[in-house]
């Protein structure tokens, strides 16, 4: 069973199951409802659950704590309980905005754990449901800047704004791994017919700012809009987010033999696909 399953995540994860998976949307499934998690589970008897739905909007979460609260940290405990009920595993997506971002060298799971903005904050609560309630039957995949050739993401925001306007200005001064949804679909039932247990960072190889992952979009959709870089400060926002985000992905090779491709390949293929889709490069 897949939560989320009209986001970046789910579509991919659906697209690419081994086996016959339910994919429930937010319309089939909220998460939030303990009564209709523990009906939609009852129903459905899913052997894994693979729990990629959450309130995304890092913004929108510093402005309504509660809904970020009651999606990502009580929607995840929801899922946990009725899982440990009925004996299911558990794979939960969580974010490298757990961190707070101050590292030299790419995070490792283990690493201290504090969360700047609201978002990060409740997806750590998901976590720490996850790993009480079912201590061994879980998997937790932090993942980062996830696109997509669908669904909301830096990539299409980047594509529409470079063909309307001449010039772009991106923060230069948050570094991270961009992360392809398709990727990351993959590794997850990597890990899910492996049965690895405990936390790994999954994420395609290489890592940027926002504006070195703008400047790429913008050149190899050869497209002429200037990407300028500005800092944070320059751009205020409603959320803090980690300075420094990358994330290492050596726990999770080590746990399925696979290396990550680097961020730049998948973002040809996804590029690829929008002009095969034709007009679907505009978010
Ligand atoms: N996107 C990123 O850059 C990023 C980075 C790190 C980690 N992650 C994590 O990766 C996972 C997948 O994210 P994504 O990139 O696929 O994001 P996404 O495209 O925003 O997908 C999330 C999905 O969850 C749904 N959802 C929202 N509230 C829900 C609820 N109460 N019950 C059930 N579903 C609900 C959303 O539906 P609506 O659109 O209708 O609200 C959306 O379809 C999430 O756990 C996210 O926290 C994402």
């Amino acid at each position: 069973m897949i939560t989320g399953g009209e986001g970046q995540l789910g579509v991919a994860l659906a697209a690419g199951a081994p086996g016959t998976v339910e994919a429930l949307g937010r319309q089939d499934l909220d998460v939030g409802d303990p009564q209709a998690v523990a009906r939609a589970v009852e129903r459905v008897r899913p052997a894994l659950v693979v729990h990629a739905g959450a309130y995304t909007d890092v913004d929108g979460c510093e402005d309504d704590r509660q809904r970020a609260w009651r999606v990502n940290a009580e929607g995840t405990a929801n899922l946990a309980r009725v899982c440990a009920a009925i004996g299911a595993r558990l794979i939960y997506v969580s974010t490298d905005y757990v961190f707070a971002g101050d590292a030299s060298r790419p995070y490792e799971p283990g690493d201290p754990l504090q969360p700047t903005s609201a978002y990060g904050a409740s997806k750590l609560g998901g976590e720490l449901a996850v790993r009480t309630l079912l201590p061994r039957d879980h998997t937790i995949v932090r993942t980062s800047w996830v696109f997509a050739a669908r669904g909301r993401n830096f990539v299409r925001t980047i594509l529409r704004l470079a063909a309307e306007r001449p010039e772009l200005r991106v923060v230069d001064d948050q570094r991270g791994r961009p992360t392809c949804a398709d990727d990351l679909a993959a590794w997850i039932w990597a890990l899910a017919d492996r049965g690895a247990v405990g936390t790994v960072h999954a994420c395609n190889a290489g890592e940027c700012t926002w504006y070195g992952f703008a400047r790429e979009i913008v050149a190899q959709a050869g497209l002429a809009a200037r990407v300028l870089p500005v800092s944070t400060a320059e751009f205020p926002r409603p959320a803090r987010r980690p300075a420094y985000s990358v994330l290492s992905t050596d726990a999770f090779t080590a746990a399925t033999g696979i290396e990550p491709r680097p961020w730049k390949d998948a973002l040809a293929e996804v590029l690829r696909d929008l002009d095969a889709t034709g007009g679907g490069r505009q978010a």
